[in-house]
């Protein structure tokens, strides 16, 4: 027989459980540094990291190009609204990195203005964004000319990623510096623990 927990014997009755930690949700352009930042960030908080793009190929078995060459974008797009509901219907808080398009569609949106949800947009000007940003075969949008791509989507996107956002970090200060990512990382931790104390003090 299992001993009873020690912690449930003297938890006093009728109090609400501690509101728990939320999920993370890293939101942002292209090139922004979601995913790198994203796995810092879930080492840190000592949570498991997913990025949604291969959480798209490991659920559907078509990766993101695969979407956008045989079904086109909007399919892609309902896929991946799709995978993000389920990623984060898990009772473990985790650590996600969106595709930077995940905002457009209005169902995550308002899934990520939910309370359970602590979105941290990774902002950053879209020239400085292109000329840091490889295509990459996950990232269709991106060939021919990065920064009037990036510039057209961040004019599209911007109020997006602010109205989900519940924290936003500017990520062009810490590319001055040695080590930006984990500078990054480091901020966003900051920011989220403030945030989640903030959140559970009130
Ligand atoms: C996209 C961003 C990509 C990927 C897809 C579409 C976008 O993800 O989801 O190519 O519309 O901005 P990353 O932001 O991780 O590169």
């Amino acid at each position: 027989m299992t001993p009873s927990s020690p912690t449930c014997a003297t938890a006093p009755l009728g109090e609400p459980p501690a509101p728990g930690p939320h999920h993370v949700v890293l939101v942002g352009l292209m090139g922004s540094g979601k995913t790198t930042v994203g796995r810092r960030v879930a080492s840190a908080l000592r949570r498991r990291f997913l990025d949604a793009d291969d959480e798209l190929a490991i659920r559907t078995g078509r990766d993101v190009r695969e979407w956008f060459d045989g079904e086109g974008e909007a399919a892609f797009r309902q896929a991946e609204a799709g995978v993000l509901v389920a990623i984060l219907a898990s009772a473990e808080p985790l650590v996600v990195a969106t595709g930077g398009g995940a905002v457009v569609t209005e169902a995550t949106r308002r899934r990520l203005g939910a309370d359970d949800v602590t979105v941290v947009w990774l902002h950053g000007d879209p020239a400085f964004l292109a000329s840091r940003t490889k295509p990459k075969p996950h990232r269709p949008l991106l060939a021919g000319d990065a920064r009037a791509t990036l510039e057209r989507l961040f004019a599209e996107r911007h109020g997006w990623y602010a109205e989900v956002a519940d924290l936003t970090v500017d990520v062009q200060p810490a590319f001055a510096g040695p080590a930006p990512k984990d500078v990054l990382a480091a901020d966003v931790v900051a920011q989220v623990v403030a945030h989640e104390q903030r959140r559970a003090a009130s």
